[in-house]
């Protein structure tokens, strides 16, 4: 009898102790769990509101083809030129505006156009509201704050460190540039200086 009670004591210990050993098991990296960043999409058109660090403002359409190794920004600043900036992965950008006095500009970069998994890595800080989105945010590197949308996932907002704050308008994974757009102007290649107008480029 006392035996039987004994035993049956231990199996309801051993019992709990299971329960509780599935209970932490499950709940336990719900609670430590950390949002990662969506990578970016291989290729998509975002267009872009962007208060720029002098608190000038100017829209870009952006065109991200990572199969191509080819990032296209198209800015209009505000009652300002069209400026092309076409970055290539080996570090050249082109820089230009088309018209009568069409103007060009070159830079070598040391890098090339970012990965889609450049947010690896960054540092969680939580959720905050953002443009009237509920977003979580991370930083990378004091170099990028970024906002991306808890529902969907898409990202809405990005700072960076010179004080450029960029607003997402609209999103559209899978959407292409044509190539004949990113061809630049026969102007950037000619070897004579004069022609080669430095931009003031944010
Ligand atoms: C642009 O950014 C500056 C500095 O953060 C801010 O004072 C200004 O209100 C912003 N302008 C717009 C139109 O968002
Ligand atoms: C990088 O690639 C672009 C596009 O193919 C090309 O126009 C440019 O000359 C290349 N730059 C270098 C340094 O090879
Ligand atoms: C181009 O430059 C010339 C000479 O400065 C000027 O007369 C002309 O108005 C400019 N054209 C445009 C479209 O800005």
């Amino acid at each position: 009898m006392k035996m039987n009670e004994l035993c049956a004591a231990i199996a309801l210990l051993i019992t709990l102790l299971q329960v509780s050993v599935l209970t932490n098991a499950v709940s336990q990296p719900a609670e430590m769990e950390v949002p990662t960043p969506q990578p970016w999409p291989e290729q998509f058109h975002a267009l872009l509101y962007m208060n720029l660090s002098k608190a000038q403002l100017q829209i870009s359409n952006l065109y991200y083809d990572w199969p191509n190794r080819r990032n296209v920004n198209i800015f209009q600043r505000q009652l300002g030129v069209l400026l092309y900036d076409v970055e290539w992965n080996n570090g050249t950008t082109f820089y230009y505006t088309l018209g009568e006095n069409g103007t060009c500009m070159i830079m070598q970069f040391d890098v090339g156009i970012l990965r889609p998994d450049f947010l690896d890595g960054a540092d969680y800080l939580g959720t905050q509201v953002t443009d009237g989105f509920l977003c979580n945010v991370w930083e990378k590197v004091d170099f990028i704050w970024y906002y991306e949308d808890v529902l969907t996932k898409r990202p809405v907002r990005w700072d960076f460190y010179d004080g450029i704050s960029t607003h997402v308008i609209t999103f559209e994974i899978g959407e292409l540039l044509q190539d004949s757009f990113t061809q630049a102007p026969a102007y950037c290649f000619s070897t004579s200086q004069e022609d080669k107008e430095l931009l003031s480029v944010e």
